[in-house]
């Protein structure tokens, strides 16, 4: 048990985030009892975010748990709160082992208006999975025979095609290399990334999967957040409190180590500050967030991290245009340049980066809604559009690709999570050049370890950037918070002679 002094120590936590709201929770629990939380915003969840789309809900944030089974605790709140479906909870979705890609049923449509017939289509799919497979091995390998994952499937792709598809006529060849691309920018999506060119190859296999099938919240992924509020004191958050300096190493005359400056002048003092703030503020902010700056090795990491954008489109429509069993809709275009997966015109051409849709469903729930996916610079543009050129942009875009000319959604919703000012952008890829020890730098507390400054743990670092494996996700962020309340909490357990609170050294 943690010392009577160690249970008043001030902890202020910096972001409301799920990654905050873990490691308050966990405080708390423990005993905790002066810890608060400032939040830039208006409300709780950051890039957890249930919107309305006509009478449903959509997610504007956060869509899936990757992963449904017991190791993951974004599964076993959820599943404690009854927040699921039934068959989400039943053992065999949890057993399915997807490796990050869902099974789903694919309509393929080409830019020349027709869709495809699947089955034509599998050679190239089971090419594509079969180099993303290899990718994942580099990591354990030690080896980095490409510059980036993005070189690495171009390169591979169009060498396989060459030895295995020779018999084929050079129309289906291309229609495969179309797919290809296609799939790399399904993958930028995933990734949160502008080009596969930017992933880092050796780091990619640092990300690990959780075995079960991906699952949704049936009143919104909000309500996960909510109910971990509810096991929190009221008033513990308070909100409009955009931080915008901690300043840290205080060693003359302050009573405690660090004080936190919100931008309205409010100055608070405390023994421990949790920063959970985004990567992509981290890269814009950091030289005004942290006084003294960043050690080099740290900033240096949160620059070879990546933090790409990745927005969703949603559209409905009075009737289906796909099949009634498809949960993904996949764009093919014939006239493109061979494997690309960044356009030349961003300002001309940026809806060919929407690789397709997902299907939401069930459609007694949702009607006939797709949710479409833009990542890169290309989604960046889109974000600085008028809503109406958007949608002129998808309608024309859904008209070339079904070949019927009238088709028209009724809404239209689009997220900009670049332009957030306290996202900067969607989330987390291990750059070029990334390795583990980046993802470590990220993590480590300020002092670092082996500098001589006390006390030690004045500023922790918690969020989705900072989780070794499961980074870019719900379940990373929420983990990485109860890491960093663990991290107190064992600080203040420890057995040896009490750490001096204040030391003055
Ligand atoms: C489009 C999209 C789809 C996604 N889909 C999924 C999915 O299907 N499944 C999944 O597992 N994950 C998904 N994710 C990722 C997931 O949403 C995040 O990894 C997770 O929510 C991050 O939590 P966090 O606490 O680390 O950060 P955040 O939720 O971003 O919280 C940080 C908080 O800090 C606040 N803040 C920032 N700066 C300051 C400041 N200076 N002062 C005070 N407060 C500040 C912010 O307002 C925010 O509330 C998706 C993300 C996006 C954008
Ligand atoms: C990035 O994409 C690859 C496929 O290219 C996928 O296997 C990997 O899990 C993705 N990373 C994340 C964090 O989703
Ligand atoms: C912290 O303060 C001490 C004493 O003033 C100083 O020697 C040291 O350089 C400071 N550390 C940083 C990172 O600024």
């Amino acid at each position: 048990m943690a010392s009577r002094q160690g249970l008043d120590s001030q902890i202020v936590i910096i972001g409301s985030g799920i990654s905050g709201i873990a490691a308050a929770q966990k405080l708390v629990k423990y005993g905790f009892h002066n810890v608060r939380i400032l939040e830039a915003t208006v409300r709780s969840g950051g890039r957890i975010k249930t919107g309305k789309f006509g009478n449903n809900i959509i997610e504007i944030g956060a869509n899936w748990i990757h992963g449904p089974s017991e190791e993951n605790p974004v599964f076993c709140l959820a599943r404690e709160y009854g927040l699921l479906e039934p068959e989400a909870l039943n053992p065999e979705n949890q057993a399915v082992d997807i490796g990050g890609h869902p099974p789903w049923v694919t309509n393929w449509f080409s830019s020349s208006g027709k869709k495809l017939k699947a089955e034509d289509m599998n050679p190239a799919v089971d090419l594509f999975a079969e180099l993303l497979h290899e990718a994942g091995e580099f990591a354990s390998k030690g080896v980095e025979p490409h510059s980036s994952m993005g070189d690495f499937i171009r390169t591979e792709a169009r060498l396989r095609a060459e030895k295995q598809w020779q018999a084929e006529g050079a129309r289906t060849r291309a229609q495969w290399m179309c797919l290809i691309s296609n799939q790399l920018k399904l993958e930028c999506s995933i990734n949160g990334s502008h080009t596969m060119d930017e992933v880092s190859l050796g780091a990619f296999g640092l990300y690990k999967t959780l075995p079960g099938l991906d699952c949704t919240f049936t009143q919104g992924y909000e309500g996960l957040v909510k109910n971990l509020m509810a096991e929190l004191p009221g008033g513990l958050v308070t909100y409009r409190r955009p931080v915008s300096c901690v300043r840290w190493n205080n060693t003359e005359g302050a009573d405690r180590p660090v004080s936190v400056e919100v931008e309205d002048g409010e100055r608070v003092t405390a023994d421990h500050v949790i920063v959970t703030v985004p990567l992509g503020y981290l890269k814009r902010h950091h030289a005004t967030l942290f006084s003294p700056p960043l050690p080099l090795h740290k900033l240096l990491s949160v620059q070879r991290m990546g933090f790409g954008t990745n927005n969703k489109i949603f559209v409905e429509f009075d009737s289906p245009w796909w099949d009634v069993d498809c949960e993904v809709i996949c764009l093919l275009w014939e006239d493109e340049e061979d494997l690309v997966d960044q356009v030349a015109d961003v300002k001309r051409s940026w809806i060919r980066k929407l690789f397709g849709f997902t299907v939401l469903t069930p459609t007694e729930r949702y009607g006939h809604v797709l949710c479409g996916w833009i990542a890169g610079h290309e989604s960046e543009y889109m974000e600085t559009l008028p809503e109406q050129e958007v949608m002129h942009a998808v309608t024309q875009l859904i008209r070339t690709f079904t070949g019927n000319p009238i088709i028209t959604p009724r809404r239209m919703l689009r997220s900009q999570w670049f332009q957030d000012p306290w996202t900067c952008g969607s989330y987390t890829y291990p750059g070029r050049s990334c390795s583990s020890q980046d993802l470590a730098n990220l993590m480590e507390p300020l002092p670092s370890k082996g500098a001589s400054q006390f006390p030690p743990l004045q500023v922790l670092f918690a969020g989705e950037a900072t989780h070794h494996c499961y980074y870019s996700t719900v379940h990373g962020a929420l983990l990485s918070g109860w890491r960093e309340a663990d991290r107190l909490i064992s600080h203040y357990s420890s057995t040896g002679p009490p750490e001096p609170l204040h030391s003055k050294l």
